[in-house]
């Protein structure tokens, strides 16, 4: 069978190598790939940036944004041959820490968790993968076509349920989110904040493409104007921010409304120098009783979260984010950014 490989440690390694079916172990499911998503992360690893092989061996398996369809599902597994599935990215670090041991291996505290297509385990971009039960998720028959977008969906319900968790220390009655970045990530945070009723602002630099009509057909609304132009008009309650840009992280910051919680999920490489007036960020912080929180990755809880937001959404505007849809054969094209992506996937099954 095919597989999307890399060697994480070696920009441009990216190829399709042919290996041998995976036989699942005792227990676990068989699933035939449909597609995985490529996000960031994924670029990263591609560019010798990121990423770890499994032990022992140089080459890891990509993709952590999965799809399929189950082929072999033992008895009692919960499980029927042509179920969709997405399978869960993390897994828990062996010792276990005590967030591992509580079912949170997204806030794993030693760092020695795995992730599929990321961390030491091969990811789902093959046309065949297994998968433990525990870690595998159904999604409703209809997502067949925009399952792959389970992954980004489950970091954005942990991203809102953290902001939630958050607020409700006192009195919450949020009213004005604003997301910064109308890429999948922020897209997906907008329809979440649209389903949890709040009023949803986007922020992103470009006038054209799919993005600004995305984001108005969530009955959200668009701006394309610099964050301290657009900040101190809305002073929204909540912000998602999803850029991982320092000038736009700070500007979410110092524009929240009192009380405000601003939630960073962007991954930012290191080394971007930025003045910033200290003392103020600290006053503001404390004078308002504000709140900055990181968010990554999501457990079995957020993906729970995510398929019920996906069945919840409009299915004509979650197909609309996939932008391209590229064969395996020609997964290059899948890593190229081209103006008007927002989410390009692999799909694994030659359609
Ligand atoms: C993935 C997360 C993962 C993180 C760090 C993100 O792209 O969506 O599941 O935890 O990268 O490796």
């Amino acid at each position: 069978m095919r597989a999307l490989t890399v060697d994480p440690r070696q920009a441009g390694s990216l190829r399709v190598s042919e290996t041998a079916e995976p036989e699942p172990a005792p227990g676990d499911l068989l699933v035939r790939g449909l597609a995985i998503g490529v996000c960031g992360t994924d670029k990263e690893i591609v560019h010798g940036e990121y990423g770890w092989p499994p032990p022992g061996r140089p080459r890891l398996v990509l993709g952590h944004e999965s799809l399929g369809r189950v082929e072999r599902a033992p008895a009692g597994s919960g499980f029927a041959p042509g179920d969709l599935v997405v399978g869960v990215v993390r897994r828990p670090d062996p010792e276990p820490c005590g967030a591992c041991a509580h079912g949170e291996f997204d806030m794993c505290r030693n760092g020695r968790y795995t992730e599929r297509g990321i961390k030491e385990i091969d990811g789902y971009g093959s046309e065949l993968w297994c998968v433990e039960p525990d870690y595998a998720v159904t999604l409703d028959p209809g997502l067949e076509r925009v399952g792959m977008l389970m992954e980004p969906t489950t970091v954005v319900a942990k991203a809102w349920d953290q902001v939630w968790r958050v607020g409700e220390r006192a009195w919450f009655e949020p009213r004005r989110a604003l997301v910064t970045g109308a890429g999948p990530i922020g897209l997906l945070a907008a329809l979440l904040g649209t389903q949890r009723g709040l009023d949803v602002h986007v922020l992103d630099r470009v006038t054209e493409g799919p993005k600004p009509r995305l984001v108005a057909d969530l009955g959200a609304t668009y701006h394309h104007e610099p964050i301290d132009v657009v900040g101190p008009r809305l002073r929204p309650d909540v912000v998602i921010e999803a850029t991982g840009a320092g000038s736009v992280v700070f500007g979410a910051i110092e524009y929240t409304a009192p009380y405000g919680i601003v939630c960073l999920t962007g991954v930012s490489p290191a080394g971007r120098m930025l003045p910033v007036d200290a003392g103020a960020l600290n006053r503001e912080l404390v004078l308002e009783n504000d709140v900055v929180i990181g968010s990554v990755n999501a457990n079995l809880r957020h993906y729970r979260m995510a398929a019920e937001a996906l069945a919840r959404a409009d299915l004509g505007w979650l197909d609309r984010l996939i932008t391209r849809r590229v064969r395996l054969d020609r997964f290059a094209e899948a890593f190229e950014g081209r103006p008007d992506d927002v989410k390009v996937v692999i799909t694994l099954d030659g359609e």
